[in-house]
Order: C-alpha cells, then structure tokens, then sequence
C-alpha cells in the first residue's frame, strides 16, 4: 500500500473540524499499520447547519469550504473526497437478525458473510429512511452467541446480529449537496459518537463493554460497546451551548462572557469550589471572587465560584439523568467494566467525570484522542470526532486496498476492535 491521505469532516454543532492526515506503508514484515499524521486541520463556524441539518445550502457548502481550504493549505494537498461525521435526532440505529443455512460439512466462508451482512442492508426500511452504515455485533453459531470472527468455522446455521444506522434520506442527500457544492464527493458517513470511538476507545473499552459519552456544543452522542460491538446509540440535543446558556441568564451576563467564565471557571461539582486535587484543577484551587460584567451594566460585579458550579452542574446533572433513562443495558451497569468515556469539548471541564460517576454509578474517564501523530493542540477532546474520522479512513481504505491483516493501528496502544472487525467484514464484502 503506497501513502494515502485521508480527508474527514465533523459537521459539528460548535466548528465545523476538518482533518487531514497521511499514512504511509506499514513495513512488509509489521502486521501493524502506522499511526496516521494529521498535516492539516482546518475549523470553520457551522453556518448554515442547525440541528445537524442543512438550513441554508450556500451557506453550509461555504462554511465547508471554509474549513477544508484552511486544511487543503496547511497541507499542501487538495482533497477530492471526505469522511463525514454528522449528528441530530434523525439518526436511528437499531439492531436486525438475519441467518443463512450452511450445509454442515462445509467450512464458513467470507462470501457467507458477505451475504449475510448484505441482507441485513436489505431490511424494510420506510421510503424516507437511508442506511448510513452497518455494524456486525456478533454471529452466532447454531446456539451458540458471541461469536466475533466465524471464518473457518461449522455449523448448519449462521446468524448474524448487525446494529444497522439509518438517517432520513433528505437530511443525508442535503449534507451531501453541502458537500458537492463545496467541490468535493462524500466517501462515507458516521455518525459522530461512532466517529469518536475510532480516537478515544481501545479494544479493551469496546469489548469490556462502555459507554462513550461525546457532550459537544449543542449535543450529547452515545454510543454503547458490549463484547466488541455498538449496542446502542443516541442524541440528545442538549450539550456545553446549554451550560453557557444557564450561565448568560443566571448571572445576566453575554453569553459571550458566559463562555468566557465557563472556560476560565467552571466546574461540573460543587466540592471542587473548595477542594481540588488534581494539577489541572489547580488554576481553580482557590475560591477568590471572579469579576463578571453584567448586562447593561457598567459596574463589575463579583460571584464565587460556587456560585457558579450551582448553575453548571445541574444542566450536566440533567444531561447524565437523562442518558441513564433513556440508554438501552445490554446488561447490568455494573458489567461494563470499561465504565464512560467522556469526551467532546465539555468534557474539558473539571469534575465531570466525578459527576458521570455519581449518577451512573460506574468508573468515569476522560477519552483524549492521542493515537495519530498531531500537534500538541489536537490531542483534544473536542477533536475526538475529527480524528475518530481520519483513523476510520485509513482502516477503511486499508481494508479497500486489500490489506486484511490489520486493523491495529501500529504505535499506538490503542486498538480498535470494532476497528479491526468493520475491516476484516469489509474485506469480506469486498471479495
Ligand atoms: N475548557 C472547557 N470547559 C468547559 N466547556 C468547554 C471547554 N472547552 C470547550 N468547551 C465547550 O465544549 C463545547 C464544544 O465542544 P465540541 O467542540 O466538542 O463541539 P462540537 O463537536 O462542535 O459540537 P457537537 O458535538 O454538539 O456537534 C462548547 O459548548 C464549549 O463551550
Ligand atoms: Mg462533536
């Protein structure tokens, strides 16, 4: 496999992030592929998008533009085709069944597979519903469940159990326009929790089984791994433009300013107003008055900051109870082991994931995106997604390309199974 670059795009609720990164050849003897090297990045204002749709055509191709011409420079290379990460309540995913009958003198083969998967793509779908991507979550053998890798294998019956991700088809073919307009073609669509997982989840977390919570601008994604597949999905429409809304109306202050104070001070729990332990929390080790400037006002006035954390946390309080209500458990909290990974810009805020912890009542971290070969400044929360898309790119067009024996990405420890298993089904498929 000669070098490649690989282009992705987050059309997300705060920037619109595009990544460019080079790959290069794994050496002949290495079963593992190189980390990727981001090249060039580009962020734009998300205009002409809302909800994760596309409101004003020229306005969201010329905010793509925007970003990809600042990636395309930086660079030095110009892009043909993207990786899209997207979001909003119109994007569905739910689990389907679908079987072949093996003769059982016969060895399982990639074809099998491949006709498996391709029939669960065939389900009933309503008219105005698109299947953006399909993920195998196990096969199973006669009775036998968990299966991750059935190649080689007997039995009179294979089933297959594939999370299918469907999307409605107008909100899709606009995005799609968004992005032809902006001069370049759509190579595949994610959807943004999903994107994220590729950056900051490893085989561990997945096949353990946990809970990546994203909490972006405008939206909370999830997504759910249980024994090395998705589980489920969701999107809230609630996120850190939220807390920054509470704070502006709360203290009377811009919201301008409201972001500002958020960055600066906030915090996700109330007993980090006073006690703070860990070296990044100690900016906010003391609880000296913080100056805010109130609306329509020429005075400064004072709040402390467990003023403050009062109006934050219960919004991320809110965003995490409602997540728990609303998640389908494949099995009890206690047995994702690999607990929540926090990312997106939110999660920059300290204490979150003591408060993630609280509510679902199982271990929290925060998921760094640090497996791709970046600068300093992208090894970031809120680039989770965009990296996520660049580390899918190159899996998938490794597995295009024909190499099926990766789907670990060298350097890193990180390992994707899920990664690593979308490879291998897609090798299939491709034979
Ligand atoms: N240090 C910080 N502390 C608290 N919040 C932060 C911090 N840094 C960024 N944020 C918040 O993170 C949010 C943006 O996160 P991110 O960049 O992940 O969003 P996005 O990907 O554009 O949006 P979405 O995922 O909803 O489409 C904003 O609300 C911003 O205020
Ligand atoms: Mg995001």
């Amino acid at each position: 496999m000669k070098n490649q670059i690989i282009a992705g795009i987050d059309l997300g609720s705060s920037k619109i992030a595009c990544m460019i990164a080079k790959t290069s050849a794994p050496p002949q003897d290495s079963a593992n592929n190189p980390a990727p090297e981001i090249i060039g990045a580009g962020i734009s204002e998300p205009k002409g998008f809302s909800n994760g749709l596309v409101v004003n055509l020229e306005l969201a191709a010329q905010s793509i533009k925007n970003a990809t011409s600042l990636a395309e420079t930086q660079a030095g290379v110009k892009l043909s085709e993207l990786y899209i990460a997207i979001t909003g309540a119109h994007i569905k995913g739910e689990s389907s069944k679908v079987s072949l009958s093996i003769s059982p003198d016969k060895e399982i083969t990639p074809a099998d597979v491949s006709q498996l998967v391709q029939q669960a793509s065939t389900v009933d779908l309503p008219s105005h519903r698109t299947i953006i991507h399909s993920f195998p979550q196990e096969f199973i053998l006669d009775d036998l469940h968990g299966i991750r890798d059935p190649i080689g294998m007997n039995a009179n019956r294979l089933q297959a159990s594939i999370y299918i991700v469907t999307a409605t088809s107008t909100a899709i073919q606009n995005i799609q326009k968004a992005i032809n307009r902006a001069g370049f073609k759509a190579r595949e669509f994610l959807p943004q929790p999903i994107a994220a997982s590729y950056s900051v989840l490893d085989s561990n977390d997945q096949e353990l089984g946990c809970m990546l919570i994203d909490i972006g601008g405008e939206t909370t994604d999830v997504a759910a791994f249980y024994n090395g597949g998705i589980y489920d999905t969701l999107s809230l429409g609630l996120g850190g433009a939220d807390i920054t809304n509470d704070i502006s109306i709360g203290l009377s202050i811009s919201r301008y300013h409201a972001e500002q104070l958020k960055i600066k001070h906030g915090a996700a729990r109330s007993d980090l107003a006073f006690s703070l332990s860990s070296p990044q929390d100690s900016a906010n080790k003391h609880s000296s008055p913080i100056k805010i400037q109130s609306l329509g006002k020429d005075i400064e006035q004072t709040i402390d900051k467990k003023s403050l954390i009062s109006i934050i946390a219960p919004r991320v309080e809110e965003i995490f109870g409602l997540l728990h209500r609303k998640l389908k458990y494949p099995t009890d909290l206690e047995l994702l082991p690999a607990g929540i990974v926090l990312t997106g810009g939110a999660a920059k805020m300290p204490g979150i994931s003591g408060l993630a912890e609280r509510i679902f009542g199982i271990p929290a971290k925060i998921g760094i995106p640090n497996t791709v070969q970046s600068l300093n400044q992208y090894k970031d929360p809120s680039f989770a997604t965009p990296i996520g898309l660049i580390i899918y790119g190159s899996i998938d067009k490794s597995a295009s390309n024909g190499n099926k024996r990766n789907g670990r990405m060298g350097k890193s420890s990180k390992a994707p199974l899920l990664s690593s298993f979308s490879n291998r089904v897609k090798s299939w498929l491709l034979e």
